[in-house]
């Protein structure tokens, strides 16, 4: 098939590509760039497993076609760690708190909530629920996770 050459920002870098234009988002991340944080559970957009940030929003990457990333910015569990290997507060507190079991649903969880937190340093329990409510959980019942962004907000707040 025929390829497209695809250039955009990943965790602050520029790429470029040479990929199938019906290759997903996810599949060029994990494939081509061997960022393998990125997790594909379901496929079809519905665990949450694979969400990447886009230009500061969340999406699935499993239902992002190669051509919708061109010229983007896109931020993977990858990019979230401090300089230096430093953890974000947000991955600090999944540990403490005991929000990471299997890990499958981390990266993706981790995403939504540094998404919620940039817009609202503050939430509160309903809408950190909100926000991770397209992140699916088989292992912790979500409490910790929850807790886990409540205590990282509290850490960035007091930054
Ligand atoms: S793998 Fe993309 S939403 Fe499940
Ligand atoms: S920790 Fe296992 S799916 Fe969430």
């Amino acid at each position: 098939m025929e390829t497209i050459e695809l250039t955009f920002t990943l965790n602050q870098r520029e790429v470029t590509v040479s990929v199938a234009p019906n290759r997903r988002l996810l599949d060029i991340l994990r494939e081509e760039l061997h960022l393998t944080g990125t997790k594909e559970g379901c496929g079809i957009g519905e665990c949450g497993a694979c969400t990447v940030l886009l230009n500061g929003r969340t999406v699935n990457s499993c239902l992002i076609l190669a051509g919708q990333a061109q010229g983007s910015e896109i931020i993977t569990i990858e990019g979230v760690e401090k300089a230096g290997g430093k953890l974000h507060p947000l991955q600090e507190s999944f540990l403490e708190k005991g929000a990471v079991q299997c890990g499958f649903c981390t990266p993706g969880m981790v995403l939504s909530a540094l998404a919620l937190l940039r817009k609202n340093s503050t939430p509160n329990v309903d809408e950190i629920r909100e926000a991770i409510s397209g992140n699916l959980c088989r292992c912790t019942g979500y409490k910790q996770i929850v807790e886990a962004i409540q205590a990282a907000a509290g850490k960035l707040q007091r930054k």
